[in-house]
Order: C-alpha cells, then sequence, then structure tokens
C-alpha cells in the first residue's frame, strides 16, 4: 500500500467504491460545514514544542478502561463495513488486532457481533442505537455482552439522522443480501430505498427512538453489566450530566459532522468539556483526526484517546485488513515523530502547554 498519508488512502478508495457508497461514507449532513470545520480547526491551532528532551525513546502506549492501547487511536463505529470491503467488519476487528487498538463495533454493522469478537484478539466496544422496542433493545445489550463485548457506546447525536443530500441523490440502501446482522428480526435487518429520501433516514425515522433522554441513561446503566460511554457530547453540562447518570466515559463528537451542520468542531468543544470532567471519567475525541499532530493536540487538551471514522473505511476500500493497518499504522509513523519533535517521549507527556495562546 503505497498511500503517504490519510488523504491519499482517500483518493484510493474514492476509486474503488460506487457512487453511493463514497456519498455515504464520505458525505455530512446539509452543507458539510461542520464537515469541514472538523478538519480546518486544526490548523488554526499552533504548537508550542519543547526542545533538548531526550526522545532517544518514545512509548505511544495508553490505557483506556483498564485496557492497554499500543496507541491512543481507536476505531470509531461505522456502519455496513460490507459496502467498502467483502470481508467487512472482521477485516476491520483484524486491523485492529494487529496494530494493538479497540475497535467500536456499531450496531449497523453488517456482520454479526459473535463474529468480530472472535476474529479480533483484542476488546470491542459495541456502539448502541436505542430501538423504539426497549425489549429488542435490552436483548441486543444482553447479547453484545454475551459475545464478550468489553464496553457500550451510547451514541446520543442521532435522535433522527441528519439530513444528507448525497444520499437523498443516491438514493442510499442496502444491496440485496447484506443486512444489519445486529439486528435480524423482521423489519430491521433490511435498509431499503426511501422514495425521495435517504433509505438510513427513513429506517432511523421508523425504527430507532428519538425520545430517549437522561432517564434512558439510567435505564441503559442499570441493565448494562458493561461500563458505558456517552458519544456525540460538544458541552461542558452535557458532559456533567452524562457523568451524574453513570457514564464511565465521555465521546466528544459531532459524529464527524453529519448529524446537525454548523455545530462546532470537535477541538474547539473539547477544552471546555475536559475541564468539567478532569479525572472524573474518560474522555475520549472524534471528527477530522487525520494528522498525527491532530492527535497530539486533541491529547494536549484534554482527550485520553482519539478515534478515527473514516480513515478507515478508506482503507478497508483500498485494501481490505491491509488498508485499515496501513490507516492506523500511518497515525501511529506520524504520531511518533510528532512526539519526538515536540518533546514528548510518553503520552502523559503531551499537556497543555504545548499548544499555543490563541492569537500568538
Ligand atoms: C459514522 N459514525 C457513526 N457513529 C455511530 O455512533 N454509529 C454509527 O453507526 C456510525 N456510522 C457512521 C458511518 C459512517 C460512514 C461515518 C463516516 C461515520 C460516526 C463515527 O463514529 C465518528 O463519530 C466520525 O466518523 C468521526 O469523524 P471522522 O474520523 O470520520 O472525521
Ligand atoms: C451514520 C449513522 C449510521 O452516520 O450513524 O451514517
Amino acid at each position: 500500500m503505497d498511500a503517504l498519508n490519510l488523504m491519499a488512502l482517500e483518493k484510493l478508495a474514492e476509486r474503488e467504491l460506487s457512487a453511493m457508497t463514497w456519498g455515504y461514507y464520505y458525505g455530512g449532513a446539509d452543507d458539510e460545514v461542520t464537515l469541514r470545520r472538523n478538519r480546518a480547526a486544526y490548523e488554526d491551532i499552533s504548537l508550542r514544542y519543547r526542545v533538548l528532551v531526550d526522545v532517544g525513546e518514545r512509548d505511544l502506549s495508553a490505557t483506556v478502561l483498564g485496557s492497554k492501547l499500543e496507541l491512543p487511536v481507536l476505531v470509531a463505529p461505522t456502519a455496513f463495513h460490507k459496502l467498502a470491503h467483502p470481508d467487512g467488519e472482521v477485516a476491520t476487528a483484524r486491523a485492529a488486532t494487529a496494530v494493538g487498538t479497540t475497535m467500536v463495533l456499531s450496531t449497523l454493522s453488517t456482520t454479526g457481533v459473535e463474529e468480530v469478537v472472535s476474529a479480533a484478539e483484542r476488546d470491542i466496544w459495541f456502539q448502541l442505537y436505542v430501538y423504539c422496542d426497549r425489549g429488542a433493545t435490552e436483548a441486543l445489550v444482553q447479547r453484545v455482552h454475551a459475545a464478550g463485548c468489553k464496553a457500550l457506546v451510547l451514541t446520543v447525536d442521532a435522535p433522527l439522522l441528519g439530513r444528507r443530500e448525497r444520499d437523498i441523490r443516491t438514493g442510499f440502501a442496502l444491496p440485496e443480501g447484506m443486512g444489519i446482522e445486529n439486528m435480524l428480526a423482521d423489519g430491521y435487518a433490511r435498509v431499503d430505498a426511501a422514495e425521495g429520501d435517504s433509505g438510513l433516514a427513513a429506517y432511523f425515522a421508523r425504527l430507532l427512538d428519538p425520545s430517549l433522554c437522561w432517564k434512558d441513561l439510567d435505564w441503559l446503566r442499570s441493565i448494562s453489566p458493561m461500563p458505558v460511554l456517552v458519544k456525540g457530547i460538544v458541552r461542558a453540562d452535557d458532559a456533567r450530566r452524562s457523568i451524574e447518570h453513570g457514564a464511565d466515559g465521555i465521546i466528544v463528537s459531532n459524529h464527524g459532522g453529519r448529524q446537525l451542520d454548523t455545530s462546532v468542531a470537535t477541538i474547539e468543544a473539547l477544552p471546555d468539556v475536559a475541564a468539567e470532567v478532569g479525572d472524573e471519567a474518560l474522555l475520549l475525541l472524534d471528527g477530522g483526526i487525520r494528522r498525527g499532530t491532530d492527535i497530539l493536540k486533541a491529547l494536549a487538551l484534554g482527550a485520553h484517546a482519539v478515534l478515527i471514522g473514516r480513515p478507515v473505511l478508506w482503507g478497508l476500500a483500498a485494501g481490505g485488513q491491509a488498508g485499515v493497518e496501513h490507516a492506523l499504522s500511518l497515525l501511529r509513523t506520524e504520531l511518533d515523530l510528532a512526539m519526538a519533535l515536540a518533546g514528548c517521549a510518553t503520552i502523559e507527556d503531551i499537556r497543555a502547554d504545548l499548544i499555543a495562546p490563541k492569537g500568538r
């Protein structure tokens, strides 16, 4: 695989994918302002590197929920990996194992959770969408726990799906023979075409629960034997409430710019949330992480680790398991160099003093 960086990998992937899949993976909501903002915000943050630090040996490992990761980058939950490659989520899980990190498996997986967990030799966390049918949701939680998942990630920024015009134009639907393997009950597994809409937006509107609120986090906490993380937070008060309602971790995320357009870039939302959360919970961030220096900035501003969404899909499309390993390895190489150049030998050395105050 000769992609020099994640942007080059994206170009390789675009050539492999159908217009429908490319549009679904790449796109954001409405005018895609937040999609661009997530990336652009990193350019506005300057690093104040430290010199004459012994960086002869670097250690990129980080600990999340008691597990050691070889690098502070997890695989974010993304739907429908078989649209990118026939090996689907199994290839992604094997790649995460090979580089030494955790994969978060989406509810909307085209491979059943049991198969994914057994393909991985490392932790798998499960991202949960809450269905209107709470019985079905509870059965799903029990199923993923029985399968061996180590944490639940409750996504809270998608009471309805954002309006993604690319998907309306292409008439997004899952091809025949592909389905949501974690929800095989009648009416739950298929994402069919919808007249004048994205088939996925119609699926959300029909089955997922837009009335989800804080008391439901208490409910989830009460039925889950696994730690619960809340994904989709961009405000300190919501982070505080998540902790009050039992969350073990917070993921600062705007769903990769796919939900509320013009919402704040995640790296700009992070400092307030980090100040509120302190050491009380695990703090992760995703959205627009494409360079080692992006990771350095997120960690300096208070995240314990980050997640990547689209780059994993680009790797999968361009080269299956090897492609995903390549995506993660590029970030490892870039972070390793960025740490050396910034005067950080370990992840703990990455602190707020590395960030130049705005306007200076
Ligand atoms: C997502 N994301 C997502 N999030 C989630 O909680 N459940 C899901 O099923 C999905 N599915 C999904 C599909 C695709 C194609 C994309 C691009 C994203 C959001 C994802 O977890 C993450 O928040 C963003 O992708 C992070 O931004 P980047 O790294 O893609 O810029
Ligand atoms: C998406 C949903 C599935 O962003 O989370 O497409």
